[in-house]
């Protein structure tokens, strides 16, 4: 039996439109997925799939409980992909790494360690030898570091390629349009057009990331102030196991993947659709990496890319029902919407599911000031 009242549109296949797709397929919504481009690519592609939200220092106290949640919930996420698909993300929570070159650094991280102590979050300060133990690749001058035990990665790539099989499997299927347009009367949104002509719904998830502004069609009052955020990589070609744990130096990250590549990120900038990758970029990612690891230079650098991270004014996400009926964000996740898919599949599909959305308050685009559409 279906609890839905009417099929469901999701707007945009990346990592976040997607579980909400798979998430609510599961749970027997009839479901459909609007792509202009390639599902799982942009932002979804283009990270690195750390998970790690307190290595990411969020500072408000509702986001980084939601990300709290969602990474909690990664485990028994990726075994459902993996049973509708047949593809393991290959998720490690084998801990990351914070390193310190500077006595202030050091001291910031011990800091750290006592706030992550009072929250019941498991951590540890490594001295220099325990540093280099764990990571012998980087520059004898590394003071200590801070492992965060339960934080980690997934392979965001393959995440994205498992999840588009997993929907496809439960039976929400993925369509490819070059042009989406919302349609809405003065009450409620109606569904979508695209290509082929309308499609009726009884909700519409606006999951473009950083593109969610852009959605056409939809209410002034319902677009989300969404701003893109540039991050260049690169990839280098080291030895499997190189380096073992995902790893943050000053001004960079590096986290491996099984096959040996070495992912350092990234940059942050606001240079709005531009997704060339430039020298400036690349020479920011070698300083940081090659000045903490002058063990790195001699591999190859195999491949550099960019993505576009939704920003948002506040940094937080804007999740939930936008001020029209039937209309739901799920975008604006920033430097966390790998980490934040399961939770934010969870708790849209719930708001769509039972109308229940007090979770998802502290990330409602209320906290803008709008005023609901006026059916007027
Ligand atoms: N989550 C890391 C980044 O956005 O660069």
């Amino acid at each position: 039996m279906n609890r839905f009242d009417g099929d469901v549109i999701v707007v945009g296949a990346g990592l976040i439109g997607l579980a909400i797709a798979f998430e609510l397929a599961e749970r027997g919504a009839s479901v459909r997925i609007y792509e202009r481009g390639e599902p799982g690519r942009a932002a979804s592609w283009a990270g690195a799939g750390m998970l790690a939200p307190y290595t990411e220092r969020i500072r408000n106290e509702a986001l980084l409980d939601l990300c709290a949640a969602s990474l909690a919930e990664y485990p028994a996420f990726v075994e459902r992909i993996l049973a509708a698909s047949g593809i393991d993300a290959s998720l490690q929570l084998d801990g990351v790494i914070y390193v310190a070159f500077e006595s202030d650094g050091l001291q910031a991280l011990r800091e750290q360690a006592k706030a992550l102590t009072a929250r019941h979050v498991e951590s540890r300060m490594l001295d220099r030898s325990e540093t280099l133990r764990a990571a012998p690749w980087l520059r004898g001058g590394v003071l200590g570091a801070l492992l965060k035990s339960g934080e980690g990665r997934v392979d965001n790539r393959r995440l994205g390629r498992a999840l588009a099989v997993a929907c496809e499997a439960r039976g929400a299927h993925i369509e490819h349009s070059s042009s989406i347009t919302v349609e809405c009367d003065a009450r409620r949104v109606l569904g979508v057009r695209t290509d082929r002509g309308f499609v009726g719904a009884g909700a519409v998830v606006n999951a473009c990331g950083a593109w969610a502004a852009q959605l056409a069609g939809v209410p002034r009052a319902c677009v989300p102030p969404i701003e893109p955020v540039k991050g260049q990589m690169i990839a280098l070609a080291t030895p499997v196991g190189f380096v073992r744990r995902a790893t943050w130096v000053p001004g960079a990250y590096l986290v491996p993947r099984d096959d040996g590549r070495l992912l350092v990120g990234a940059t942050s900038e606001a240079s709005g659709f531009d997704e060339r990758v430039t020298a400036h970029g690349v020479h920011e990612l070698l300083h940081a990496s090659l000045g903490a690891a002058p063990a790195l230079a001699g591999f190859s650098l195999t491949e550099s890319w960019a993505g576009l991270r939704p920003g948002t004014p506040d940094g937080l996400p804007f999740l939930g029902p936008a001020p029209l009926d039937g209309l739901f964000l799920a975008t604006g996740h920033y430097r966390n919407g790998i980490l934040l898919a399961p939770a934010t599949a969870r708790l849209i599909a719930d708001a769509i599911e039972t109308g229940a959305a007090s979770a998802l308050e502290p990330f409602s685009m209320a906290r803008l000031g709008t005023k609901a559409v006026d059916p007027q």
